[in-house]
C-alpha cells in the first residue's frame, strides 16, 4: 500500500528483484502509470479505506507493507490516512491471514505516548503504531508478524528534500529558513527499502510469527537543516558550490511564511505542522536499534546526492 510514492518505487523494485510477486493498491491507476514502478507489477485500483474490498485484496497475500501517509493535512486528515486506515489493516490482515506487516513511520513517533509528539503528524504516526502493536500483541504467539520502521528524512533522486532545497537555492537570491537549527539524519531510500525487505525475511526460518519489532531507520550523519540548505548548494553547484546566503528564521517569521505557503496552491513546503514536527530532533533516540540489526550499513549521504543533483 503507497507503492506508487517516493519510498514505494524502491520497495516495489527490490521486492520485485528479488523474486517477489508484488500488487500495488492506488487510488488511481490512471495517475500511478506514470509512476508505474516496476514493470510487470500488478497495479490494482482499489480504495484502501474501503474495509470490505481491502480485506478480499489481501485474501491469498504473504505479507503487507503500508506506506500510506500523507505529509500535509487537518486533524482529521491525519487521523483518517494515519490512524482509521491503520485501524482496518490491522483487522484486515487478520481476517485475512496474512502473517507479515511491515509498516513505515517516521522517526519521533512514539507509539506508548502518541500524545507527547509535537506535531498531528507525528502524534498519529504514533497512534497508528500504538493500534499495530495492540493487534500484533492479542494472540501467542501474534496473529502477524509485525515490524516497524521510523525513518528520518529519506534522500532519492526523486525526493522533495534535497532536490527542493537545490532547485529554491537556483532561483531565490536567498534562503529564507525556518527551522534552521532542527537536527536530522538522513536515510537512502534504497536503505529503506532493503530495510523493508529484510523485515519480510526475518522470519523465514521461524514457524511461527516473531514478536513485533521497532527499528529506528537513519543514515550514518547527523546534519542541521542549515547543513543540509548547504550542502544541496554545493552537490547541485549553485554559485560555483556557494549556495545563497541562508537567512535563518525566528520562530514568529517561520510562522508567517508557513501560512503564505499554506495559502498558496499545491503542497506548502513548509507548513505549521511541519514546524511543529521539527521541535524535536528528527534523529535516531539510540533506545531502538537501527538499520544495523537487519544487517544493513546505511550510506552517507553526499556521494549518492552528488550524482543526482550533480547531474540536473
Ligand atoms: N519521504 C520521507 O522523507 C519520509 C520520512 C520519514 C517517513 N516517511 C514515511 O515513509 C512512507 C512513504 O513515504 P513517501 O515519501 O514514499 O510518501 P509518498 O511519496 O507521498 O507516497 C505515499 C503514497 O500513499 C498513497 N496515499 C497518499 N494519500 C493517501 C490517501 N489519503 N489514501 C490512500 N492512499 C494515499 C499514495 O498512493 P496513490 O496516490 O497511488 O493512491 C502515495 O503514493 C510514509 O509512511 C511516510 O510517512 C517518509
Amino acid at each position: 500500500m503507497g507503492g506508487t510514492g517516493f519510498v514505494g518505487a524502491s520497495v516495489c523494485a527490490q521486492l520485485f528483484g528479488q523474486g517477489w510477486q508484488v500488487t500495488v493498491p492506488t487510488r488511481s491507476c490512471a495517475k500511478a502509470g506514470t509512476a508505474a514502478p516496476v514493470a510487470g507489477m500488478t497495479l490494482l485500483e482499489l480504495d484502501v479505506h474501503d474495509e470490505t474490498a481491502l480485506r478480499q485484496a489481501l485474501v491469498g497475500q504473504d505479507a503487507v507493507v503500508n506506506l500510506v501517509a500523507i505529509l500535509h493535512g487537518t486533524q482529521d486528515q491525519f487521523a483518517h490516512v494515519h490512524v482509521s486506515l491503520v485501524e482496518k489493516l490491522a483487522r484486515a490482515v487478520v481476517v485475512a491471514g496474512v502473517k507479515q506487516l511491515v509498516h513505515v513511520s517516521a522517526i519521533g513517533a512514539n507509539a506508548q505516548q502518541p500524545l507527547s509528539a509535537p506535531s498531528m503528524y507525528l502524534r498519529s504516526k504514533g497512534q497508528g503504531e500504538a493500534v499495530l502493536l495492540r493487534a500484533a500483541s492479542v494472540s501467542e504467539p501474534p496473529a502477524f508478524e509485525l515490524t516497524i520502521l521510523r525513518p528520518s528524512v529519506i534522500f532519492g533522486a526523486q525526493d522533495k528534500f534535497l532536490n527542493v532545497f537545490a532547485n529554491l537555492q537556483k532561483t531565490l537570491p536567498f534562503m529564507p529558513l525556518a527551522g534552521a537549527d532542527a537536527r536530522f539524519q538522513p536515510v537512502w531510500v534504497e536503505d529503506v527499502a532493503s530495510a523493508v525487505l529484510r523485515s519480510l525475511m526475518r522470519s523465514e526460518s521461524a514457524t511461527v510469527a516473531r514478536a513485533p519489532l521497532i527499528l529506528e531507520a537513519c543514515g550514518p550523519e547527523v546534519f542541521t537543516l542549515r547543513e543540509l540548505v548547504q550542502l544541496a548548494a554545493r552537490l547541485s553547484d549553485v554559485r560555483s558550490g556557494r549556495g545563497r546566503p541562508v537567512i535563518a528564521l525566528p520562530n514568529w517569521l517561520a510562522r508567517v511564511q508557513a501560512t503564505l505557503m499554506e495559502l498558496a496552491p499545491g503542497e506548502p513546503v513548509m507548513s505549521h505542522d511541519n514546524l511543529d514536527s521539527m521541535q524535536c530532533d528528527n534523529v535516531a533516540s539510540g533506545a531502538l536499534s537501527g538499520l544495523d540489526y537487519l544487517g544493513i550499513k546505511a550510506a552517507a549521504l553526499a556521494p549518492i546526492a552528488a550524482a543526482y543533483l550533480g547531474a540536473k
